[in-house]
């Protein structure tokens, strides 16, 4: 269990295959992949190995909150100190000792068969397992060029997670074996477990003798850890960082319910297999199902619920998730229940994905190690407590039987704390929706109206490094005068600020805004016209808007999207979110971090116009139906939507706007301040 915990920060497909087609890595990864196999098989083996060796029902829960115990509490005292010590040694020579090392333990460990050295032996593997991880992360760089080490990361994360289901149809598979060979064994040596750890010695054997081979891994220590392992202090550094976003710690707050329901599963699961009167195939086949769930909300997850936001999505998947825990502690059938892990895993995995695309969105690159690591080691501590309490828990509630209108119903301690751990779950996925969700006044079950009309684009856009804001408003607002002040208020504070406006912002922009604008033109039709003004914006997004935010510059655009959804969709009165929908293909959801709008009565912008363009012609109750758009808009989203009075002197205005903007995390002097 002292993988690095996995962040899916979906590679693209080519990119990962590129890492594993360097063959010094690609023979590195296959014995990870092969030696985190075993890693599994002998984690099942060791819970299944305790249980055995318990006993009684109490004897064996605590036996099983045991192993879960002295697998994780080295990583939480040693961690750091191992790493440090790790750096001082020869790499290789360093992976190779600790491979043997472990082969011998993994083997001693059914031979000697007592509990004292089940658990010694387990604390020693991980032990040694600590020194091994850093020299391995501290190779992995001389083997890959720079630019794949994310990859290569990945593939590693890859390695040790995607192996679980393998381990679990071995160790179902190896039940059958041992019982077709138990007639002609000592029995004491050839349960399922042992097999099982036989098979776990010899991967780490094997991983010894890859490493040996690479000699391509240069003679030396490494210069610095390539792992920073210091919990304490990760754990500290991030809490002020994660503190400061109702986004974030809603998310981590979420993310740490998912492990806790995860890790009841996996921490109980073999209690209450054995309750069901189910033996260790079936133990194999609960665990399969937790990662082919697992794997299925992953991969498919984020496909199937595309079109939904994902600060909803991740709450409610995990809502759900949860609430097939509730259920799963409540059947009494082992078909049924591994049905129910598969759903189960599957709604986890969905919000496992989301939730770590959502940190990899919300979480400034400067900042994101930082906070990681701070998940990362909140993660370890929740892990431990969950899967050593849980079995403890249950040993202390133990088993009961109810009798209701003469149906006997058993309940051991193990089903009663899965199903407290899935009220837990329920209780934060809940609480961390609520405290995520955007659009505050859209309601949960309008957002699946619109999905299943199609209606909802990727309303999370992908992240930026600089700000993006627009303005909006109707005719004769001031929009064009506030951009200025705007931008000079920017300036000063020390921001790089480019300004530009729709439709018009680039050259093909300007040719469009000749034909959209000039009463000359005549008669358009309402859907050409929503096109040519998709089309004038998905130039700007394209060659202006995008790339100056990737500089990391402030984009201020006088009009942008919601002039659209309020002009063609209200005013031409076709469908609103047909409108958007069309601009969110043509920005690809190139959302703005702010949308300010100028309200104004229609009549007083369309008084203060000199000229009239094509558009300012139309009627009064085109304007006004404008005008009510842009509320609507803002109304159900006041988070990304600000206000202002347009009739109002220009210097307040100015100034309501500079408060609201002040307050933009991404802003430099506010980043300076999230620093210290
Ligand atoms: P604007 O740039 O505000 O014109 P002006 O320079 O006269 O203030 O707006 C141009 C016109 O284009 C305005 O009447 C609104 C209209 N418009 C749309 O109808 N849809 C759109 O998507 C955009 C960006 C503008």
């Amino acid at each position: 269990m002292s993988q690095a915990l996995p962040y899916p920060s979906a590679p693209a497909q080519s990119e990962s295959r590129g890492v594993l087609a360097i063959p010094a890595f690609r023979k590195l990864w296959k014995s990870m992949a092969f030696s985190s196999f075993g890693d599994w098989l002998g984690l099942l083996a060791t819970t299944a190995l305790a249980s055995d060796l318990g006993g009684n029902y109490k004897k064996a829960n605590f036996a099983i909150a045991g192993v879960f115990i002295v697998r994780l509490l080295p990583a939480v005292l040693l961690g750091p100190i191992a790493g440090v010590i790790a750096d001082k040694f020869d790499r290789r020579r360093l992976m190779i000792i600790c491979d043997i090392l472990r082969f011998g333990l993994y083997l001693s460990i059914p031979l000697v068969h007592t509990y004292f050295w089940l658990y010694t032996g387990t604390a020693i593997v991980e032990t040694v397992t600590l020194f091994w991880s850093p020299a391995k992360e501290a190779s992995v760089p001389n083997l890959v060029p720079k630019d794949k080490l994310e990859s290569a990361n990945q593939m590693t994360l890859i390695a040790s997670y995607g192996s679980a289901p393998f381990g679990g149809v071995m160790f179902s598979l190896l039940a059958g074996v041992s019982a077709i060979i138990a007639p002609f064994t000592n029995t004491r040596y050839s349960s399922t477990a042992d097999l099982a750890l036989y098979i776990d010695s010899i991967t780490f054997l094997y991983t010894a003798w890859v490493v040996y081979q690479l000699k391509i891994i240069p003679r030396g220590a490494a210069s610095k850890s390539a792992v920073n392992d210091n919990i304490g202090k990760s754990l500290i550094d991030g809490f002020k960082f994660v503190s400061h976003s109702k986004v974030i710690s809603g998310l981590i707050i979420g993310m740490l319910g998912a492990f806790f329901a995860a890790g009841a599963v996996i921490g109980l699961g073999k209690t209450f297999v054995g309750d069901l009167n189910a033996g260790d195939a079936a133990y194999g086949i609960l665990f399969v199902a937790v990662f082919t769930g697992l794997a299925l909300g992953i991969w498919l997850g984020p496909k199937i619920f595309g079109q939904f936001s994902r600060r909803r999505i991740f709450g409610i998947s995990l809502t759900i998730s949860s609430a097939f825990l509730v259920i799963f502690s409540l059947v009494s059938n082992i078909v049924l229940a591994i049905l129910m892990t598969i759903t189960l895993g599957a709604f986890a995995g969905l919000s496992f994905v989301t939730g770590f695309t959502l940190l990899g969105l919300e979480v400034e690159d400067e900042v994101r190690g930082r906070v990681f690591a701070f998940v990362q080691s909140l993660t370890r501590i929740s892990l431990l407590v969950v899967l050593a309490v849980g079995p403890v828990l249950a040993a202390v509630i133990g088993r009961h039987e109810f009798t209701i209108d003469n149906v006997h119903l058993h309940y051991s301690g193990a089903a009663f704390t899965l199903f407290g751990a899935g009220i837990i779950g329920l209780v934060v996925g809940i609480f961390s929706y609520k405290r995520m969700k955007d659009r505050p006044k859209v309601s949960f079950f309008s957002d699946i109206r619109a999905a299943f009309r199609g209606e909802l684009g990727g309303i999370t856009g992908k992240s930026h490094k600089g700000i993006f804001i627009a303005f909006e408003g109707g005719e004769g607002s001031g929009k064009s005068t506030q951009v200025e002040l705007l931008k000079t208020f920017l300036v000063g504070i020390g921001e790089d600020v480019v300004v530009t406006r729709e439709p018009g912002g680039t050259d093909l922009g300007k040719q469009l805004r000749k034909i959209l604008l000039d009463p000359k033109t005549g008669e358009i039709s309402p859907r050409a016209e929503a096109l040519m003004y998709a089309a004038d914006r998905a130039n700007h997004v394209h060659s202006l808007i995008q790339p100056a935010l990737a500089r990391g510059e402030t984009v201020i655009t006088d009009r942008y999207l919601d002039s659209s959804i309020a002009y063609q969709g209200a005013g031409r009165i076709m469908e609103p979110n047909e409108v958007a929908r069309i601009s969110r293909w043509a920005t690809e959801s190139l959302t703005p971090n702010l949308t300010i709008i100028l309200d104004l009565p229609a009549d007083i912008g369309l008084a203060r116009l000199n000229s009239i363009d094509r558009l300012e012609q139309e009627p009064l109750a085109f304007h006004e139906r404008v005008r009510r758009e842009f509320l609507n808009l803002a109304n159900v989203d006041p988070e990304r939507y600000f206000v202002v009075d347009g009739t109002a002197r220009v210097d307040e205005i100015a100034k309501q706007i500079q408060d609201r903007i002040s307050q933009i995390p991404q802003l430099k002097v506010n980043r300076e301040k999230l620093k210290k």
